[in-house]
């Protein structure tokens, strides 16, 4: 989604701008630009696709003496919402030379602020949301408000979720920026300060970051920041010292972040496991603080592939705690009247911890009286800081926007929950909890393992890649993997691609099968494997390709696959319970060889964003 950065009190400031962009660039965006003063004016630069076309025109203005690098500068990465893609409707916006902004979320009400400003005078230039930002500061400043009292202004005229950087003319040294539920960070820095989507578009320029609060603006000065609650009264927002991760943002040789995100994951799940199981084998997390000081049901939500965790999460937590679960969409619960009858808390699953919904899920939950617990990977991100309890899945940051190794993890955190549920409720006896810690501690070892598949993957890729459509089915834990590997397949390679629960074949989704349509399966032998195998049949019948990925005990009941890759050989009950971890990692290869094999941008899919920032 959309990123900005704005900097000011620092001599080329565009270029170190540009150097923040970059770093937003994983959220995902189709344009960008970058404004600030040169002379009583203010420059702009923008161009549609990828950063890079940013920064060489920026350069060839440069050289043609047509873009000075100054002490302040703002700059944005779109992700088009109300408008084409293109660099009318990139950021920044402009009014009459006088102020730029740039805007992160969507202004709800702009149609009816767009029709008042335009009967005032104003010319739009562009179909977006944002342009009533600059015209509205324009607006206040001629009634002689300066630069503070105009943002306040404008603040009381807006609607929506947001996060905006201003720039003013008349104040060359001030950056008005203001958040509500979209994400934004404040850099301290000496003789400068910076602001940004996040501490990491920043964190070439400072460690010390101030998160605003929902409702907060803030003037910035190059020596001075005053931050302001929606109350309008001044108020000290905490500094934290965040860690530069930068040095972890590289491909590490790797073609792909996607790619080395996948590979990472044997190193970095051990991260996620050891902050939750101390040394005497025991788990460190606090019950009482997911909110089951007594048994309760949980509701679980989240959006994507932190749903389809979410549903696995479910499975676990039922059979190894019986706790009941529910699971619902983030962009769904706050609007459909949930019941909360028998829950005490929430827990909410996201990667990036900003999923609009997802936040404004746990926001509602808050109302109706839940605890709110998250699995996040991102600390310091908006989710983290709002609930009652973070779950970190600590496994670094995640760079390709389709989520690997952030999807393993949060499993893993998950499994950990309902061992120490099924531990607190007398479910799960001693020698069964032992042996599924243990089964936590042999993870990373069989993940390496499944990962040596991957030559096997790349010949299923290749007689996948010209499908129109791809099944996948599962059942039981697989299930909800179905689910996943049908959305990593699309996202990535754009290949209209679905997953179902196998035994729901018959009931509709059969009516899809035509000649050499793929359909792949993940099994593996659970006592049920008869039941599947014989809806592999069912859909082999009428014509399907099948493409089988099992364990030993079940490659052998489908003779009729046109492909089968046998899983390498763990114990039974582990490769079980554990299926769906160890099946995610063919269904993350499948999808990247498949979008490899059709030349798709892998880390940067078409209009996706690593960070959903709008509903
Ligand atoms: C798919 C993917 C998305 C995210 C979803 C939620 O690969 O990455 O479906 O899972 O947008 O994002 P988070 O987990 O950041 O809330």
């Amino acid at each position: 989604m959309c990123g900005v950065v704005g900097i000011i009190g620092k001599k080329n400031a565009s270029s170190l701008v540009l150097e923040g962009l970059k770093k937003l660039e994983y959220r995902g965006y189709d344009s960008a630009g970058i404004a600030s003063f040169y002379q009583k004016s203010i420059q702009v630069a923008k161009s549609e696709g990828k950063l890079v076309n940013l920064i060489n025109k920026v350069n060839d203005l440069t050289k043609d003496n047509l873009y000075y690098d100054t002490s302040i500068a703002l700059g944005h990465t779109r992700w088009a919402t109300h408008g084409n893609v293109n660099i009318k409707n990139a950021h920044p916006l402009t009014s009459e030379n006088r102020v730029a902004v740039v805007h992160n979320g969507i202004i709800e009400n702009y149609a009816s602020i767009k029709k008042t400003l335009e009967s005032e005078g104003y010319v739009f230039t562009s179909q977006t949301d944002t342009e009533v930002l600059p015209h509205l500061f324009n607006k206040y400043l001629k009634k002689g408000h300066d630069f503070l009292q105009a943002g306040r202004l404008v603040l009381k005229d807006i609607k929506g979720a947001f996060a905006f950087v201003a720039i003013c003319l008349d104040f060359p040294d001030q950056l008005f920026v203001s958040r509500n539920s979209s994400p934004l960070a404040i850099g301290l820095g000496e003789g400068s300060n910076f602001v940004g989507s996040d501490a990491q578009s920043i964190n070439h320029l400072t460690n010390k970051i101030i998160y605003l609060e929902d409702g907060d603006y803030a003037l910035i000065k190059v020596n001075n920041i005053e931050i302001f609650n929606n109350e309008s009264n001044k108020i000290d927002r905490k500094i934290i010292n965040v860690q530069s991760e930068l040095g972890l943002i590289t491909k590490g040789g790797y073609k792909h972040f996607m790619e080395k995100e996948i590979y990472e994951q044997p190193s970095v799940i051990p991260h996620t496991i050891s902050s939750f199981i101390n040394p005497k084998s025991t788990i460190d997390i606090d019950l009482d603080k997911l909110g089951f000081s007594q048994k309760s049901s949980l509701i679980i939500c989240a959006a994507g592939t932190s749903y389809y965790a979410a549903l696995i999460g479910k499975y676990w937590i039922e059979q190894i705690a019986d706790v009941p679960v529910i699971v619902d969409l983030a962009s769904e619960y706050r609007y459909r009247e949930p019941s909360i009858f028998g829950q005490s808390s929430m827990l909410v699953i996201s990667q990036s911890g900003e999923s609009l919904d997802t936040l404004m899920a746990l926001r509602y939950a808050k109302k109706l009286g839940l605890k709110t617990n998250a699995i996040v990977n991102v600390e310091g991100s908006t989710i983290d800081r709002e609930v009652d309890y973070s779950l970190r899945t600590k496994v670094g940051p995640e760079i390709g926007v389709a989520s690997t190794k952030s999807f393993t993890s949060q499993l893993v955190i998950l499994f950990l929950i309902a061992i120490a549920l099924g531990k607190k409720f007398n479910n799960l006896k001693p020698p069964k909890i032992e042996s599924y810690v243990s089964y936590l501690n042999k993870l990373p070892r069989a993940i390496s393992k499944m990962l040596e598949l991957e030559s096997q993957i790349i010949t299923v890729a290749q007689a996948i890649k010209n499908a129109n459509s791809v099944i996948f089915l599962g059942r039981g834990y697989l299930y909800p993997l179905a689910l996943e590997g049908a959305l990593k397949l699309k996202e990535l390679s754009y290949i209209h691609a679905e997953g179902f629960a196998a035994g729901e074949m018959k009931h509709g989704p059969i009516a899809l099968i035509e000649d050499k349509l793929p359909v792949i399966m993940f099994l593996i032998a659970d006592g049920l494997e008869d039941k599947s195998i014989s809806n592999l049949q069912e859909a082999h019948s009428r014509g399907a390709k099948i493409f089988l990925f099992a364990d030993k005990a079940c490659i052998d009941k489908a003779p009729f696959a046109h492909f089968k890759i046998e899983i390498p050989n763990f114990s039974d009950e582990f490769k079980s319970v554990l299926s769906p971890v160890l099946m995610s990692i063919p269904a993350q290869l499948l999808a990247y060889h498949v979008a490899k094999e059709r030349g798709t941008d892998v880390d940067q899919p078409r209009n996706l964003a690593k960070s959903v920032t709008v509903e």
